[in-house]
């Protein structure tokens, strides 16, 4: 059986190496709750490496079955299977943390909050990967009393995944699901921060004219000084052709915002969880006749008066949850899955302390990282000689 997909080609192979020698978590067990798709094999076989035991599941609705078979079939103990059923999920979480794991890797504060409701001994600490994640345990820091770095907050997660991967694997799943063109369309991008910027800088690149709606009023001014128009929020709706949500809050496209969305719109998100289009009050609303399952990944809500509007991937990840989902480059994801690995380390023998609680990767982290990937990524890259 070979691996679904292309595994890490870059410093995530050295550190598999390196780890098969090292042996960083010999008797500990990883509990993680991450995407399980083709890439997230190369981080959880890397940790196998170092001698963890891995117990694994995944995310609400983007696990992909071929993924869980592989990992079974390498020995990786998998909970669940492919879902969208909350519940479904959260117990899955719970048969994580029931395993007691020495470390965590989390992806939206599930394992970490699933601990603080259950606790046990024995927690090293772990990481976070997510915005979203970081959003809920920064209030409970105090709570926890082990190391949890968020690799989010690395400026290389920030830059390489975030803006430079979210924003290309938006627009690559926008054109892969709908097959339309984006040129002289007008999409509108919920949030500024890391990936809706590259979001903002995919979809001008592909020749839409592109409006950014900020609550920030800083993040809104960067919007306006890098030349995207920033208008209120009704009247950006009212114009919009496409629109994309990348905040990582609640309900950002409502129910009521039917009143002034055009026909024939495309909605889609690119946060993390399903909650920023509000599906269940446009699905509900007194404006909507019918939801018709328009296309592999497309759901189109006919209104009352003759208007369509079409969902991308249920309001899901759409670079994540959508048909035949690519997700982020594998490059990118490698340098975060090296950022994971090398935390995760650190956390084992101890070189970060109980103090840091919900805070970003430590800088010698992020210099070892870039260092490596500099040098496994070729001599496209050009290095100062003394590097
Ligand atoms: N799809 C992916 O592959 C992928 C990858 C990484 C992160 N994410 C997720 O994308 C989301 C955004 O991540 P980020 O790193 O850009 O976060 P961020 O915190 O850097 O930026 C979010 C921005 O949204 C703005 N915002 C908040 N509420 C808003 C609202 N109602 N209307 C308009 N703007 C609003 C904030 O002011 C902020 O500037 C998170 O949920 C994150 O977990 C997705």
């Amino acid at each position: 059986m070979s691996p679904p997909g292309t595994a890490t080609a870059g410093c995530g192979s050295e550190i598999s190496a390196e780890f098969a020698r090292t042996r960083p978590f010999d008797g500990l067990t990883i509990g993680t709750g991450i995407h399980l798709e083709p890439k997230t094999v190369a981080l959880i076989l890397t940790l196998a490496s170092g001698g963890a035991r891995m117990i694994s599941t995944g995310n609400l609705s983007s696990t992909q079955a071929e993924t869980v078979g592989y990992l079974r079939h390498r020995g990786v103990q998998v909970i669940g299977e492919t879902t969208t059923d909350r519940a479904r999920h959260a117990a899955d979480l719970r048969e994580v943390i029931g395993e007691k794991p020495g470390l965590l890797l989390d992806n939206g504060g599930d394992l970490f909050l699933g601990y603080l409701s259950d606790p046990y001994p024995g927690l090293l600490g772990g990481t976070e990967e997510t915005t979203s994640g970081r959003t809920r345990l920064r209030p409970l820091a105090g709570r926890l009393d082990v190391p949890v770095l968020v690799i989010n907050d690395s400026p290389i997660k920030q830059f390489a995944e975030n803006r430079h991967a979210v924003g290309l694997s938006v627009l690559e799943s926008y054109l892969r699901i709908t097959n339309r063109m984006t040129n002289g369309r007008r999409a509108v991008v919920f949030g500024y921060g890391a990936c809706g910027k590259g979001i903002a800088a995919a979809f001008r690149s592909a020749h839409a004219l592109v409006a950014v709606i900020e609550t920030d009023p800083v993040a809104r001014l960067e919007a306006c000084l890098d030349g995207f128009d920033v208008p209120a929020r009704d009247d950006a709706l009212r114009e919009a052709d496409i629109v994309i949500t990348a905040t990582g809050a609640d309900a950002v496209v409502r129910g009521a915002d039917l009143a002034v969305l055009r026909d024939d719109v495309v909605l889609c998100n690119a946060g993390h969880f399903p909650v920023e289009i509000a599906v269940d009050e446009l699905e509900s609303s007194p404006l909507t006749r019918r939801r018709e399952a328009a296309a592999d990944g497309i759901a189109t809500l006919l209104l009352d008066d003759g208007r369509r509007v079409h969902l991308l991937a249920g309001g899901h990840m759409v670079n994540l949850a959508g048909p035949r989902p690519l997700g982020n480059s594998i490059e990118s994801m490698d340098l975060g899955f090296a950022l994971q690995a090398r935390c995760l380390e650190a956390i084992a023998n101890g070189s970060v302390g109980a103090g840091q609680v919900v805070v970003a990767v430590p800088r010698f982290i992020d210099e070892r990282v870039a260092r490596a990937f500099l040098d496994a990524y070729g001599t496209s890259v050009t290095r100062p000689a003394d590097a």
